[in-house]
């Protein structure tokens, strides 16, 4: 599938689980907030949220990725980081879990002007629940009528689709390698049957950069970070990686998984690996251990820029 070679692609961490003021900058490439230079407080939280900016031949266009948990952090944070919410062109969903939407509506509310391009995968709409060793959490449910009653522009996918004509969301991952499979906690609810969630509606947002090759942003990676860039690569026919940033949701799966999917990664080869949100703090720190001198922890305020040349 043909995308366009981008200029540059930046992406802002808006929300996400971390903090820390020690992680260093690295000039042209991450950039690191000042937290006493800020004019309120950043928020970590228990979401994600992205601020994509796509430079296409000097045009650019910013993507909304994933909405956090809440609307707290979500507004916290980009009014610390002095964005204004009109300037945003569309909104993508990495998967339907709530971590991920739950800023959603306030932000669809929030924002004037006309219809903003929402897109995301059909079946972020069915019910999702999690049976975790505490207790069964959910249903939770994003709800497609008040989607369309919040005036948007949707576009539901399966398959492969394009983001404004110039990224991909990648529809369903199609699952390569043999060691990443969801946890069997994670469960979804299809006309009233609970099943196991294989999580079809997870899906990458991919963006190729000028010579630099992939740009791959994941949210929580359930159907796997590694089998996520593979089959970027497969669409997008660009093998070259030059940034892998998503939760990974690692540490969970133990630590054969960890270490395999270190292993896939190493082959993939990435310029850089900024992992944070549901990756785990022992998956994070076998990661840093792994890739000493391009991994770092996803916190909230850096902006991470991959510029064509
Ligand atoms: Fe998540
Ligand atoms: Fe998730």
């Amino acid at each position: 599938m043909k995308i366009p070679a981008l200029q540059a692609v930046t992406v802002e961490i808006l929300v996400d689980n971390f903090f820390d003021v020690f992680e260093p900058s690295r000039p042209g490439i991450v950039e690191r907030v000042i937290p006493g230079r800020l004019k309120k407080p950043l928020l970590a939280a228990h979401g994600l949220a992205y601020l994509i900016t796509l430079n296409h031949q000097g045009k650019l266009s910013r993507i909304l990725m994933d909405a956090a948990n809440s609307p707290l952090p979500l507004f916290n944070n980009l009014e610390a980081l002095e964005h204004d919410i009109n300037e945003i062109d569309a909104v993508a969903l990495s998967h339907g879990h709530p971590d991920h939407y739950g800023g959603l509506f306030e932000f669809l509310a929030k924002r004037t002007g006309g219809p903003i391009p929402v897109y995301l995968h059909k079946d972020v709409f069915l019910p999702k629940v999690l049976i975790t060793p505490r207790g069964r959490i959910g249903p939770w449910v994003l709800d497609l009528n008040q989607l369309v009653a919040a005036g948007v522009e949707l576009h539901e996918n399966q398959g492969p689709q394009l983001v404004l004509d110039q990224a991909l969301l990648t529809g369903t991952v199609e699952t390569t390698t043999d060691y990443e499979k969801p946890l069997p906690g994670f469960r979804r609810q299809v006309a009233g049957q609970e099943e196991r969630d294989l999580f079809p509606d997870e899906q990458a947002l991919v963006a190729v950069v000028e010579g630099r090759g992939l740009v791959v942003i994941g949210g929580c990676s359930h159907p796997g970070i590694v089998n996520m860039v593979k089959y970027a690569q497969k669409l997008t026919g660009v093998q070259k990686v030059s940034l892998i940033i998503g939760g990974f949701h690692l540490t969970p799966h133990g630590d054969e998984t960890t270490q395999r999917t270190i292993q896939g990664l190493k082959e993939l080869d990435p310029e850089l690996i900024i992992a944070g949100h549901c990756t785990g703090f022992k998956a994070l720190t076998k990661l840093a251990a792994a890739f000493p001198d391009n991994f770092m922890v996803s916190c909230v305020g850096t902006k991470v820029m991959v510029v064509g040349g």
